[in-house]
């Protein structure tokens, strides 16, 4: 804090003197913004960049050419900068370091720092130079870069970056690099309304300086949700009363498939006995996390990915009520008696709980905490779940990415008292409980394992070491002979891991032809069903029998095909091809092609409502 001090302190020396002709460089030192418009001097002795908590400030950094520019290591590591097609390359930097390079040529450079020693799996630090002759006067016609966000991308990405139709564009949110970030605002995003703004007129600068503002943490006040915000963004959309009393169509309440239609903002529902499309649902970003209400045929929650929670009516096949719980959001989970939800955020870095009739915010819980290296870190929610209070509970069950750790909270008591469990692993993921809800298992991806956790005492079993990058979904467990098994699928490997849940050792790996998301069964089916979302072609659905851990038999059509899902009685197993924009239908048992259901857009996604009393989200 105190070093950031000192840089706004010499922006705003800086600011002084050059207030005159440099009136947007005020402005952005003034709004905060991870940019700097650094004048006509160099600050010399001094630094212009900063590198502190792992990251350069300002992200990006505009200067005239001819300008000496100083980077200072203020971090407790060294450092070596490295600038794109070796435009230059710094010495070991110790902490307290300077480095000076004369900017002559202008240009723009992005460039890299590693640590040394490098922490394993860790990405570079990024950040970017601008050099140019006089660039900053005509950069956004004279506007500053605050500015020209807010005329040009605040509409849909929200006025404090805090999302709307577009996703949000906080650091918290951002986790890929920056040519990933600077690739979309140029060339946008084929298939959605993300606009290229190359063909818009924006220069590579000013896509470069939009960069470093979404980059940096933003300064106004809508950033922060809190309880206030999500109560003051709950919207009753239909009034529950002028409801009909019965289903206005005429699908199976039982066996309806829920898909999620990933670019259009929408879930398209399909009856599951006559595989007909009885209609879509408004929702929002991306339908993630689904939670149907154990007590009644009625209701359905979806969260999406920009936050928004909504209460959907499966007799009308309309949302009523909706609340943001988040900027960011996957997990969603319902109380075995319907009257609780909770939300798991990835910004902030919270987990909401909710009144499900009203949906009305009760609690908001800061997810941070001591990580396995005894760091405390803020931590995004990867997963929540609900533990059955006949059986174990009651419990809702969230997991902490960064932290490592899983958190039991008691939803019967005042308050929701959490009790946590430290030293799960590594960048926790998906999971999914045992049919007597008495384990949880859940991926650990960095570490490559499933972790095993006792519910009813809170402990950690053990961790199964699966393959690399372990991705369960909301995973298939299945029992065969007497034995019962749980299986994964696994996002870096073409490899299916089957375990016994009595005493947690590898039945079988089954090599499939690429990396998956998705693995799924059901009591009345013979075959677990993987999907190879990531391989090379991705069409191929792996249909492996459960007794033998043989491949029975891949189903090869589409071109980007994901998530089987089985029909209420396992007879028939449903496939959305992303790409070919169709669910298909399969007998289950012949592998036969029933029917292809068209008119959903970008299907991903697929969700029986009997099957799915809790959909474990990521
Ligand atoms: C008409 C609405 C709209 C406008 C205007 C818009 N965006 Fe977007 N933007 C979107 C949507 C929707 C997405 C998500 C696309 C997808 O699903 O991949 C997106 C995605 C992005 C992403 C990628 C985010 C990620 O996590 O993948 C970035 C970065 C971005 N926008 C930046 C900008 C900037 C900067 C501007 C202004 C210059 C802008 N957008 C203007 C709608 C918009």
């Amino acid at each position: 804090m105190i070093k950031k001090a000192i840089v706004w302190g010499l922006l705003l020396t800086l600011t002084l003197t050059f207030a005159i002709s440099r009136a947007p460089a005020v402005r952005n030192a003034l709004a905060g913004a991870n940019i700097t418009y650094l004048p006509f001097v160099s600050l010399a002795a001094n630094y212009d960049v900063l590198i502190d908590d792992e990251a350069f400030t300002p992200h990006v950094l505009a200067v005239r050419t001819g300008t000496a520019v100083t980077w200072k290591n203020g971090d407790n590591v060294a450092y070596t900068l490295v600038g794109e097609n070796a435009a230059f390359t710094s010495p070991e930097l110790p902490p307290g370091a300077l480095f000076s390079w004369p900017a002559d040529t202008a240009g723009i450079y992005p460039y890299t720092a590693m640590s040394n020693p490098p922490p394993e799996g860790t990405p570079p630090l990024e950040g970017a130079l601008i050099v140019s002759e006089n660039g900053a006067a005509d950069w956004f016609d004279g506007r500053t870069v605050t500015a020209a966000y807010q005329d040009s991308c605040g509409g849909c990405h929200g006025s404090e970056r805090q999302g709307g139709i577009g996703p949000a564009l906080v650091p918290g949110r951002l986790t890929e690099n920056d040519a990933f970030y600077f690739d979309a605002i140029k060339n946008g995003r084929p298939g959605t309304i993300m606009p290229g703004w190359g063909n818009l007129g924006l220069s590579d600068a000013e896509i470069w300086l939009l960069v470093g503002l979404i980059r940096s943490e933003p300064t106004g006040a809508g950033v922060t949700w809190g309880l206030d915000e999500i109560a003051a963004s709950h919207t009753v959309l239909i009034d529950e009363g002028t409801l009909p009393i019965t289903a206005t169509h005429s699908g199976n309440l039982d066996n309806l498939m829920l898909v999620t239609e990933r670019e259009a903002q929408s879930i398209a529902v399909i009856d599951g006995d006559t595989h007909t499309l009885l209609g879509h649902i408004g929702a929002s970003y991306r339908a993630h996390g689904y939670a149907f209400d154990p007590t009644t045929d009625r209701w359905v929650y979806n969260i999406g990915r920009d936050g928004w929670l909504f209460k959907i009516d499966l007799y009308t096949l309309q949302a009523v009520t909706k609340v943001r719980a988040g900027l960011d959001s996957r997990g969603l989970a319902i109380s075995d008696d319907g009257n609780y939800l909770i939300a798991g955020n990835y910004a902030p870095h919270t987990a909401v709980i909710l009144d499900a009739h009203t949906l009305q915010p009760l609690k908001v819980v800061a997810t941070e905490g001591y990580n396995p290296e005894g760091q405390w870190v803020q931590s995004r929610v990867a997963i929540t779940s609900d533990v059955a209070p006949t059986l174990v509970g009651p419990y809702f069950i969230i997991a902490l990415k960064e932290a490592g750790q899983v958190w039991r909270i008691d939803y019967s008591q005042p308050d929701f008292p959490i009790t946590k469990l430290e030293n799960v692993g590594h960048i926790l993921h998906d999971g999914f409980l045992s049919p007597d809800n008495g384990r949880f298992y859940l991926a650990s991806q960095e570490d490559d394992w499933i972790a095993v956790i006792d519910v009813a005492n809170w402990t950690l079993v053990t961790q199964i070491q699966t393959g690399d990058t372990p991705h369960p979904g909301s995973g298939a467990v299945w029992e065969a002979n007497g034995t019962a098994y749980g299986a994964t699928v696994h996002a870096g490997e073409g490899l299916v891991t089957i375990w016994n849940l009595a005493d947690n050792q590898i039945a079988a790996q089954i090599p499939t032809s690429g990396p998956g998301l998705f693995i799924r069964t059901h009591e009345q089916n013979p075959y677990i069903w993987a999907d190879t979302m990531f391989g090379q072609p991705p069409n191929q659905i792996y249909a492996i029998d459960k007794e033998t851990f043989t491949v029975t038999h891949v189903i090869t059509d589409g071109l980007m095909t994901l998530h089987p899902e089985l029909t209420e009685d396992g007879q028939f197993v449903y496939i959305s091809d992303w790409q070919g924009e169709v669910v298909r239908v399969y007998d289950a048992h012949t592998f036969t092609l029933i029917t292809e259901v068209g008119g959903v857009t970008t299907p991903t996604g697929i969700f029986n409502t009997v099957r799915r009393y809790e959909t474990l989200g990521h």
